[in-house]
């Protein structure tokens, strides 16, 4: 397996502890429905959606949970590559139903496939197919969510990102929740505060948004994950930008637990993170 599944790797890495922190949280965000089905998406490609989708699949697989990891991205898909399992067949495969024959529901076991990690299995993107949006928004592909649900503990599926095609922000609909992958230094905010309207303009719920590969000066940490706290820390913070001038880059939503994890991430990105990962 590849070094990047750090969870596994190295347990005891500050990193790895920031995932099981991740999971915790996501365990604890929702106490009345059981959160079974977890999309990850982020803005561009590279913002690190399949390194926190396997890491967290990694970590709900460590706590004892039966987990089933779907690599969605059929374009760019690389997780048989991290879990070195086979590239196909996989999702692509399963959802044009070229393998049926007649009118026999397909079996899903032939696509998932185990992997070195116990309690964790994989279904792979499979074959790049000429139109992976309109297989991962079809009735099968809910169907497929469904069925997995009643033989595992989580589904969590590395997604697609949101500026180039809509498929994450329309399966943000199906799915229990959904989380974001940012990118210090990378990810814009105009592009991080327009997928997040767009998942709450289709009724998705959203977890949070994980600030990824932060600039190191130390190993020290490496993740950064925001939800929607109710602190007043964040209610100041709030309230101080409500009185800023510019206001061009902010995107507002209606629900307040969503425009907090905004008001965080942008606050975050406005300020002067250099020195805060020292040793
Ligand atoms: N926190 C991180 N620290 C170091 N490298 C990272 C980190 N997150 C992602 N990467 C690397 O960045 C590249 C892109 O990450 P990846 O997870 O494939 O992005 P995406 O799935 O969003 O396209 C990969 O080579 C990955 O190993
Ligand atoms: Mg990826």
């Amino acid at each position: 397996m590849k070094k990047e599944l750090i969870v596994h790797k190295d347990p005891k890495a500050p990193v790895s502890e920031i995932f099981r922190t991740l999971r915790t949280n996501i365990q604890f965000m929702n106490t009345t429905k059981k959160l079974q089905t977890l999309l990850i998406t982020s803005t561009l490609p590279g913002e690190g959606k399949s390194y926190v989708a396997s890491n967290l699949a990694v970590t709900f697989a460590q706590a004892g949970k039966k987990v089933i990891l779907i690599d969605a991205d059929m374009r760019k898909g690389r997780l048989y590559s991290i879990f070195e399992v086979s590239p196909r067949p996989g999702l692509s495969n399963y959802l044009s139903g070229i393998d049926r024959e007649g009118e026999e529901e397909i079996d899903i076991s032939k696509y998932i496939q185990p992997t070195q990690i116990n309690n964790l299995l994989l279904i792979p993107a499979g074959n790049i197919p000429p139109n992976p949006s309109e297989l991962l928004i079809s009735e099968q592909m809910s169907n497929l969510l469904e069925q997995l649900k009643e033989v595992c503990d989580i589904v969590i599926i590395d997604g697609t990102p949101c500026e180039l095609v809509t498929d994450s922000v329309i399966l943000s609909r199906i799915v229990d929740t959904t989380v974001i992958v940012s990118a210090a230094k990378e990810t814009k905010k105009d592009s991080l505060g327009r997928i997040i309207t767009n998942i709450k303009n289709v009724g998705g719920n959203l977890a949070g948004v994980v600030i990824n590969k932060i600039p190191l000066s130390s190993k020290k940490y490496n993740e950064r994950y925001y939800y929607g706290s109710k602190s007043s820390k964040s209610k100041t913070k709030r309230s101080n930008k409500e009185t800023d001038s510019d206001k061009t880059n902010k995107a507002t939503v209606s629900d307040e637990k969503t425009q907090d994890i905004l008001d965080q991430i942008n606050s975050y990105m406005e300020e002067d993170h250099s020195g805060e990962f020292e040793e």
